[in-house]
């Protein structure tokens, strides 16, 4: 076979083995690839498995046609590749090795000797002429091996990818080339992500117009499909929207539990359901899949006080290999003491970005219907995306979507003539850059509404995740009409050339505003304005509406109350119905803002 009309294919197919690398399932077989490049000088890139010495030499020698080989390139040591370096040598002698330093440290491990009289040690960046066709020798430590380099040929525009964009599966079966060059990938390469990735940018710059790697077919065509796939598989990315469940069952209740979870996860729209038996099915699929999907589900029983022996199993295979950037969801079952669901969180503990579902599925034994509630509301749970994705399943009218608007807080101050005022603010954005405009959204029953309408500036305070509770208690839950917000204060006030208050403390830059123009909106009105004077304080974060409910606010004392909580103060209404038209003593939020009491 040709690749070019100077460079022919010699490799061969495997169909005898049983387990590649002693442990992959491999059913239609493997492919050992070796290349040799015709020019004034013969390069042949890398030997094949020991069981094809002779079928190799053959393909070798028709290639040649007489000739003799000047070089053998040894990209990848590992005994698929190089298991006949030594018999190419008797057979031709006269060819010298050329190879990284480190792989000729390995060749002196595993044949006893290092090939000192012939041969070329290389680098990343060192270059091999053979007349026309120049070889750029790429260093790909970890991919798979410490030693390996990747050869460019610049004539030809092929790139030569040592176990890089291999596959399972022999040359002469036709098969789709994605499902097993995952397996392989995650199987034998998936660690090393990082190091694929600083390969992936060194290609990035050269123009390469075919691939040739050590297994799996040469590709030639749609070379960004391949690539892309390399790219989100190196980095952790998602490549498949879906959720695989991987479970163990002893008995067949875990497995109800997993049947009954994935039609939930159908019937919630999502796309595709992997469901893998972990002692049945074969590991390295399962573990593809885990690392092709952003959802996975971990299903099993308790056994011997941790978990059945297949499913941790599995997950060192997952946590070993780097897993990372997951949503996960527990199913666990047991008799009398369930610990695995505490055992496999443990077990995935050092992993990166994991997000557990609220979730957890506990099983007592069989399926009863809090089990089965709680299989409903992880379906939930894992599909929220895809439901909401779908127009017959979304729901359109889904307000709290405005909740997800980000804000800052601020402390906006102003001054009536004859005492300083401050409230807190949330609604505040610069409007244009040139010039610089300001929009300022206040509630009319606000008092600095009413003093600012009058005076036309105001100071937006920039409160940093520094601020304290205390400081929105100050500011946020009492009028500035009947309080002196700034009495503890009054001999240390700082102030700009607006000469109005700017804070102290907690905040991270302030501005002094002039109003524009005002818009009236019913309930607040916007003040659009110019920046007076502007200064940076600190380079501490702002805080975020978020940060505020996550970090700073109280959790409010809602234990044996019955009734709404206001999600901004906190404050809680006791009562079975909260009025439409209900406004927060504390905070002057609407009911909007509440929440029903779990
Ligand atoms: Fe195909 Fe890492 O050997």
């Amino acid at each position: 076979m040709t690749v070019t009309n100077d460079i022919i294919y010699v490799g061969v197919n495997d169909h005898a083995i049983d387990l590649f690398e002693g442990q992959y399932d491999v059913p239609n077989g493997m492919a050992y690839n070796s290349y040799v490049i015709m020019d004034e000088k013969i390069a042949v890139m890398d030997t094949v498995d020991k069981n094809f010495t002779h079928e190799w030499l053959d393909n070798l020698a028709n290639a040649l046609n007489g000739r003799k080989p000047d070089y053998l390139v040894v990209q990848h040591m590992e005994p698929d590749h190089s298991a006949n370096i030594v018999n190419f040598t008797k057979t031709y002698p006269d060819a010298t090795i050329v190879s990284s330093s480190k792989a000729f440290t390995m060749m002196k491990n595993f044949f006893g000797k290092d090939f000192e009289e012939n041969r070329i040690v290389v680098a990343e960046g060192d270059t091999l002429s053979l007349g026309k066709h120049t070889l750029n020798f790429v260093a790909a430590p970890m991919v798979h091996w410490p030693e390996v380099i990747m050869t460019y040929d610049s004539c030809d525009k092929v790139l030569f990818s040592a176990d890089g964009f291999g596959k399972f599966g022999a040359l002469d079966v036709e098969e789709d080339w994605a499902c097993e060059a995952r397996r392989y990938y995650f199987g034998i390469v998936g660690k090393y992500g990082a190091q694929v990735q600083a390969v992936l940018k060194k290609a990035a710059g050269l123009d390469i117009q075919i691939i040739c790697p050590l297994h799996g077919p040469v590709l030639s065509e749609n070379l960004g499909y391949y690539l892309n796939l390399y790219n989100i598989w190196s980095s952790y990315g998602v490549e498949s929207d879906g959720i695989v469940i991987a479970y163990t069952s002893v008995y067949g209740h875990t497995k109800k539990a997993v049947e009954l979870l994935a039609d939930k996860l159908k019937a919630n729209g999502c796309p595709k359901v992997a469901v893998t038996d972990l002692a049945r099915d074969d590991m390295a699929e399962a573990v593809e899949d885990a690392f092709r999907y952003g959802k996975i589900v971990l299903a099993t029983t308790t056994y011997n006080a941790e978990i059945f022996p297949f499913m941790r199993e599995f997950i060192n295979h997952l946590v070993e290999r780097g897993f990372k950037n997951k949503t996960v969801g527990l199913i666990e079952n047991g008799s009398w003491a369930p610990l695995a669901a505490k055992t496999m969180k443990g077990m995935l503990e050092g992993c990166k970005n994991l997000t557990f579902t609220d979730t957890t599925v506990k099983i007592l034994s069989a399926l009863n219907d809090e089990s089965k509630a709680q299989i409903e509301a992880l379906a939930d749970e894992l599909c929220m995306d895809y439901k909401a994705q779908k127009s017959e399943t979304a729901n359109k009218n889904d307000l709290t979507a405005l909740f997800k608007i980000g804000y800052g807080l601020y402390v906006v101050t102003s001054n009536d003539g004859k005492k300083d005022n401050g409230l807190i603010v949330n609604t505040i954005s610069q409007v244009t850059s040139s010039p610089n405009r300001v929009a300022v959204c206040i509630n009319k029953d606000n008092y600095s509404h009413h003093v600012i309408k009058q005076t036309g500036i105001m100071n937006v305070n920039c409160l940093s995740v520094e601020a304290p509770f205390s400081v929105f208690e100050c500011f946020g839950f009492r009028s500035g009409r009947t309080v002196d917000k700034f009495e503890n204060e009054k001999d240390n006030l700082l102030r700009s050339d607006n000469g109005l208050v700017f804070l102290s403390k907690y905040i991270n830059a302030f501005m002094s505003l002039k109003v524009e123009q005002y818009v009236d909106l019913d309930t607040h009105g916007m003040f659009i304005c110019t920046v007076t004077e502007a200064r940076v304080l600190s380079d501490k974060e702002t805080m975020t509406y978020t940060y505020y409910q996550a970090n700073v606010k109280p959790k409010p004392e809602t234990e044996g109350k019955k009734g709404y909580v206001c999600k901004v103060c906190g404050y809680v209404y006791e009562g079975d119905e909260l009025p439409e038209d209900f406004v927060c003593p504390l905070c002057k939020h609407g009911a909007a803002d509440f929440e029903p009491i779990a």
